[in-house]
C-alpha cells in the first residue's frame, strides 16, 4: 500500500463541525449570545447565529448544513472526503450552568454516537464508517472533576467516538489550571484525541472601530487566542506529565510555530521558568498535532519544518525538513463555516487546503506524504490505521 505509483488511500477531514438538533434547539431557546435567532429583511425571515462576542452585522446565516446529517455527507461526496471527524461548533458547553452542561454532555455525546454508527461505510475502505467524532465534555466553572472524568468513562463505551473538542477555558482558569491534571491523566489513559479549538479570540479592542465584518476575529483572534492557551498549557508543565496526551491544534496551531524560538528563548531568560521545563520549548512541537487548516502551502510547509525541527531538541536528532514534520499535519476543512459567497460546485476554502497540502515544498513530489496528510495521519491518530491497512 505504500508503494509510490499507486497510493490508495483516503481522504479524512478532521476538522469540520456540526451543531446537533439538540444544541441548535437549546441555542434558539436562549434570549441572549449564543443564540440562534430569527432576522427579518424586508419580507423574509432567516434563522442567524450570533456566537461570538460582539459579533458584527447580525452575526452569520445559519441553516441545515449545520445539523443535517445527509448535507455533511453531500458536501463530503462534492469534494471527494471519504471519512470526517466531526465535532461539535463553539462554543460548546461553556456558557451552561454545570448540571445542565453535565446533562446535556450526556445526551449529545450519545446523539453523536447515533450519528457516526448509522453512517454509511466509507466506500473502498472496507471497515470504516463515513463518519467518527470528537464528544464533549462539561468544562464549566463549579463543576465537579469526577463529573468529568465520569463523561470522560461514558465516552469510552462510544465505539465512533474517537475523542474530545474543547475551548481554551477549561473549568474557568483556562487549560493550564492545575485542577485538570486528573482530566488529563483520563483522556490520556483512554487514548482520546483532544481537539483544541479556539471561540473567544482577543480583546475586541484591539480590533479598532471600523467595520471588517469576521475578519480580523476570524482570521486573527482565533488563532491568537489558540496560541496562547498552547503556550500556557506548555507553560505548565502538562506536556511533561502526559507526554502521551495527544493534543491537535486547530489552524495550525496559531501562531505557536511562527513563535516558538522566541517563546523558547523567553523561557531560557526568565528566572522564575527557566528551569521548570523538561525540555526546550521547541520539543514540544513534536509532541503536538496540527490541523492543516492554513489554506496557503508556504505556511503549511513552515510549520512542517517547524514541527520537524523538534526533532533537533530530542536525543539523537533527525531530519529537519517539511517532509519529515508532515506527520503531524492533518487535512480538515471547517465544514459548515466559510461556504462560498456564490453558489459553486466546490468550496474554495476546502479546495484552497487541499491544494496548499499537494503543492507543499519537498512533499510536492512524494505523494505518500500527501496521502499522509490527506488521510493517513488521522486514521494513525484515530487508532483507525489497522482496520483497513494490515
Ligand atoms: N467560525 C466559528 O465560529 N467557528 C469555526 O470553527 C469557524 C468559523
Ligand atoms: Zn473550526
Amino acid at each position: 500500500i505504500t508503494s509510490m505509483a499507486n497510493i490508495r488511500h483516503p481522504i479524512v477531514d478532521v476538522h469540520t463541525h456540526v451543531y446537533l438538533p439538540r444544541y441548535a434547539a437549546e441555542l434558539r431557546a436562549r434570549t441572549s449570545a449564543p443564540r440562534i435567532l430569527n432576522w427579518t429583511n424586508g419580507v423574509k425571515t432567516e434563522e442567524r447565529l450570533l456566537i461570538l462576542d460582539g459579533e458584527p452585522s447580525g452575526g452569520r446565516p445559519i441553516g441545515p448544513q449545520y445539523w443535517d446529517r445527509d448535507e455533511k455527507l453531500e458536501f463530503m461526496q462534492r469534494h471527494g472526503i471519504n471519512i470526517s471527524f466531526v465535532s461539535s461548533a463553539n462554543p460548546w458547553l461553556d456558557f451552561l450552568p454545570a448540571d445542565r452542561a453535565q446533562t446535556l454532555a450526556h445526551e449529545l455525546n450519545d446523539n453523536l454516537e447515533e450519528y457516526c454508527a448509522t453512517s454509511p461505510p466509507a466506500e473502498g475502505f472496507s471497515g470504516l464508517k463515513t463518519l467518527y467524532g470528537f464528544g464533549l465534555l462539561p468544562l464549566v466553572p463549579n463543576v465537579e472533576v469526577s463529573t468529568i472524568i465520569q463523561t470522560i468513562e461514558h465516552l469510552k463505551s462510544l465505539p465512533h467516538i474517537r475523542g474530545i473538542i474543547m475551548g481554551t477555558k477549561g473549568i474557568g482558569k483556562g487549560l493550564d489550571d492545575n485542577a485538570l491534571d486528573p482530566v488529563w491523566d483520563a483522556i490520556q489513559a483512554a487514548r482520546l484525541v483532544v481537539f483544541i479549538h479556539p471561540h473567544y479570540g482577543v480583546d475586541s479592542t484591539a480590533f479598532g472601530e471600523n467595520d471588517n465584518g469576521h475578519v480580523l476575529p476570524l482570521a486573527l483572534g482565533f488563532p491568537f487566542e489558540t496560541t496562547i492557551a498552547i503556550t500556557r498549557l506548555i507553560l505548565s508543565g502538562v506536556l511533561d506529565r502526559f507526554p502521551d496526551l495527544r493534543l491537535l491544534l486547530a489552524h495550525s496551531g496559531g501562531a505557536l510555530p511562527q513563535l516558538s524560538s522566541r517563546l523558547a528563548s523567553c523561557i531560557q531568560h526568565d528566572p522564575i521558568v527557566a528551569n521548570r521545563l523538561k525540555h526546550d520549548a521547541r520539543y514540544y512541537l513534536g509532541q503536538l498535532y496540527f490541523d492543516a487548516v492554513a489554506y496557503g502551502s508556504e505556511e503549511l510547509t513552515f510549520v512542517s519544518r517547524t514541527i520537524s525541527r523538534a526533532s533537533a531538541f530530542k536525543n539523537g536528532g533527525g531530519n529537519i525538513d517539511a517532509p519529515a514534520g508532515s506527520a503531524r499535519l492533518l487535512f480538515g476543512t471547517d465544514h459548515p463555516f466559510f461556504p462560498p459567497l456564490e453558489a459553486s460546485q466546490k468550496w474554495p476554502s476546502v479546495e484552497n487546503n487541499l491544494a496548499a497540502i499537494r503543492s507543499m515544498a519537498g512533499v510536492d513530489s512524494k505523494p505518500e506524504h500527501q496521502a499522509n496528510i490527506l488521510g493517513l495521519n488521522a486514521l494513525r491518530l484515530f487508532d483507525l490505521h489497522d482496520q483497513v491497512y494490515t
